[in-house]
């Protein structure tokens, strides 16, 4: 007898519950067959018309500490950001998205001891980005540029699928948009098609349960506050 593709999925919740965006990485690498299969059942997201518009470059091993250095150099020579490819956030932040933004970023630099007029520090700390956070896999997720916003959003599904299923299997990562902002760096190592415009990237690895950026558990709006029920 065949398997009911309708019974209930074993968990989905206790690794939707359990992610968070990590920022520091244990010196362990994950299996990069593993890292495939996630890859490939990430795919089963659904997306419009089926048009699975996510384009994924995986870096790891020597190449992703030649592309680290390769970002290094361009910030310690030309730190400035390229042209923006699209608005990271709306230009004017209303609320309550506002606040949102502004105590996330508080909790975490309260965590990790960095006062609010420390300007310096928090620049310091955010440059971690530009490293993956120390992670031993970089990926970066890409959309051919005649997409438009509905495809996006499927961009979306995928990476969120995928973010799921290493937590499955003991992994961990950060979705990093902060890779807009030096697009040519990673547009020219990955060798990206002139159509494909790079949307965010991904730190994966195993996180360091110790390290204070990673007690961060950001908080979410009440339900009442996103969600209406009429009829039900
Ligand atoms: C598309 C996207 C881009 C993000 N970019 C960054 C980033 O560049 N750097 C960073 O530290 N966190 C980044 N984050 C993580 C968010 O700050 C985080 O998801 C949010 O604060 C909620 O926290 P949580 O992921 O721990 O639940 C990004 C998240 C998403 C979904």
């Amino acid at each position: 007898m065949s398997r009911n593709p309708f019974a209930p999925a074993a968990s989905v919740s206790a690794a939707l519950a359990s992610r968070r965006s990590v920022r520091a990485f244990l010196d362990r690498k994950p299996d990069p067959q593993l890292l495939r299969s996630l890859l490939e059942l990430a795919a089963r997201s659904p997306s419009g018309g089926n048009l699975q518009p996510w384009r994924i470059v995986v870096l790891g091993g020597e190449v992703l500490d030649q592309f680290r250095a390769t970002m290094m150099q361009r910030l310690a020579t030309s730190p400035a950001p390229d042209a923006p490819q699209y608005p990271v956030y709306p230009a004017s932040l209303d609320e309550p998205y506002r606040s949102s933004r502004f105590r996330v970023g508080e909790m975490l630099y309260t965590l990790l001891g960095i006062p609010r007029d420390s300007k310096a520090q928090r620049l310091q700390w955010f440059a971690n980005n530009y490293r993956f956070f120390g992670a031993p896999v970089g990926l970066f997720c890409y959309v051919d540029r005649g997409m438009g916003s509905a495809q996006w959003s499927d961009l979306g599904m995928y990476l969120q699928s995928l973010m799921l299923l290493l937590r499955e299997h003991g992994l961990d990562s950060c979705p990093q948009e902060c890779w807009s902002v030096y697009h040519t760096v990673v547009d020219g190592f990955v060798d990206a098609p002139a159509n494909h415009l790079l949307f965010c990237g991904m730190a994966i690895g195993y996180a360091d349960p110790h390290a204070a950026a990673n007690q961060l558990q950001s908080e979410r709006m009440a339900l009442a506050e996103f969600a209406q029920f009429r009829g039900i």
